[in-house]
């Protein structure tokens, strides 16, 4: 159905309130305790039309914003009151393993489980999401994800724009597509990708944001299924002049220094956060736009309007703003130098109609774990992408790591000027990352964030699950 753009304004998903807090009596530090239920909520997308029945933390989509600073522990309760299974998986955190969503560590309807989350972490922007076996594309599609914000001092003294959902905004990118009633359409049976038409920004289609001529810091986070983004900012949308920005974080937080960018790629499951000065707009409208393909479909403008994201109407009226971006942000604790070895090779590919990773898929779990690190080392990873005009976006669970050539050349100076936890593995490219595999033991997933790929295993057709680490 068509779809009125701009109409409604950007939602701000509201900050988690705790519903106590305790001393941790061996650590001695806080504990804020969480609950959220997963259930159902419905979303009028369509005026005439019928609404979109969705599944969300706390029955809102995106769910509730955990804001928690470093050091503070979290327990977050997940209550499941939805009619399917559960795993919840904090994404980017070194949880522990039984904390941190394995595809078959299943909640089931009617059932709750405590997840603990340490949360010593620098500043950064995580995201929660489902990660059950087999149903991950369709529980986080049709809502469960959330953003999880870790504060710290070091960050704070900076001056960057803040306050959540004034000067500091986080912008959770998805894609979706409607049936002719309203609907939501399932990503039951796809099973290469979702793409989507409708491009949401916190849940609401293309909406608009009115913003004051000054600084802001925008978070952005790619929670689609399959649909991988290439941002960037224009005064109209007849122009294809960029506006440049500065990239400040990666998803291991801040960058070692800002970034001048004009455009940033975003593939599925990363974050990036940038400082985007409106000071010269006062009085005008500024479009949010997209210039990625999807599958070889393109950006296609008379197509469809999946080169649109979102607006920014800048008032006329002059503010003080005494934020910056100091031109060194931070000290980034990248794997010592000296280790050149390529420690493992993995192929990501298709063979048998399933996604697998060197030949292997989720389902045979004799041979799923595919490496053993001991913990401790430093290693590097060869990523390649032997499945033709397919983009991967790469995800190592527990690690930080560093992202170091694309096809024997350098990566964007925004990907490597931080850590990251997913990398974008695009067509025909070997990636090596390296990582330092710390602090715990214990089985770690190891994917492709694709969700329809991810959910691919020979056990359930046509829902499946790629590989552990
Ligand atoms: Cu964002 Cu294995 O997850």
């Amino acid at each position: 159905p068509a779809y009125t753009l701009y109409s409604a304004a950007l939602p701000i998903p509201v900050a988690a309130t705790p519903k106590y807090k305790i001393t941790n009596p061996v650590t001695q530090k806080e504990i804020w305790y969480y609950e959220f239920e997963i259930k159902p909520l419905t979303q009028q997308v369509y005026p005439k039309l019928k609404p979109a029945r969705l599944v969300g933390y706390d029955g809102k989509s995106p769910g509730p914003t955990i804001i928690v600073p470093k050091g503070t522990e979290t327990v977050v309760r997940f209550v499941n009151s939805a009619d399917r299974q559960n795993s919840v998986h904090l994404h980017g955190s070194p949880s522990r393993a039984p904390f941190d969503g394995w595809a078959a560590d299943i909640t089931n309807p009617g059932e709750y489980k405590d997840y603990y989350y340490p949360n010593y972490q620098s500043a950064r922007f995580l995201w929660y999401h489902d990660h059950a076996l087999h149903w991950t594309a369709e529980n986080a599609y049709f809502g469960q994800a959330g953003a999880y914000l870790i504060t710290d001092p070091e960050e704070d003294r900076l001056g960057l724009p803040s306050g959540y959902g004034k000067q500091d905004i986080p912008l959770v990118l998805s894609s979706k597509q409607y049936n002719s009633d309203g609907t939501l359409f399932s990503t039951q049976g796809e099973d290469k990708s979702l793409w989507g038409d409708v491009i949401h920004v916190n849940g609401e289609p293309w909406p608009f944001q009115n913003v004051e001529p000054r600084k802001y810091r925008f978070r952005f986070l790619n929670a689609a299924v399959s649909r991988n983004f290439d941002l960037f900012f224009v005064t109209s949308t007849a122009t294809n002049t960029r506006i440049p920005f500065k990239v400040i974080a990666s998803d291991a937080g801040l960058l070692e220094a800002p970034i001048q960018a004009s455009d940033l790629k975003v593939a599925v499951a990363e974050r990036y956060e940038v400082v985007f000065d409106f000071s010269q707009y006062a009085g005008k409208t500024l479009y949010l736009r997209n210039d990625e393909d999807a599958g070889g479909v393109g950006v296609d403008e008379a197509y469809d309007n999946t080169y649109q994201v979102m607006k920014f109407v800048v008032s006329s009226k002059p503010v003080t703003d005494t934020s910056k971006v100091p031109s060194t942000l931070r000290t980034v604790p990248f794997p010592p130098a000296g280790h050149t070895t390529i420690d493992h090779q993995f192929r990501f590919h298709r063979s048998g109609g399933e996604w697998k990773i060197n030949g292997v898929g989720f389902a045979d779990a004799a041979n799923r774990v595919l490496a053993k690190v001991p913990r401790g080392k430093v290693e590097i990873w060869e990523l390649e992408n032997s499945s033709g005009g397919w983009t991967h976006p790469i995800h190592i669970h527990l690690v930080d790591f560093r992202v170091i050539q694309r096809n024997g050349r350098g990566v964007e100076p925004y990907e490597s000027a931080g850590l990251k936890d997913v990398v974008w593995l695009g067509k025909n490219e070997v990636v090596l990352v390296e990582a330092h595999y710390a602090p715990w033991n214990g089985v770690y997933m190891f994917h492709c964030h694709n969700l329809i790929h991810e959910d691919q295993d020979a056990s359930f057709f046509p829902r499946r699950q790629s590989v552990a680490c």
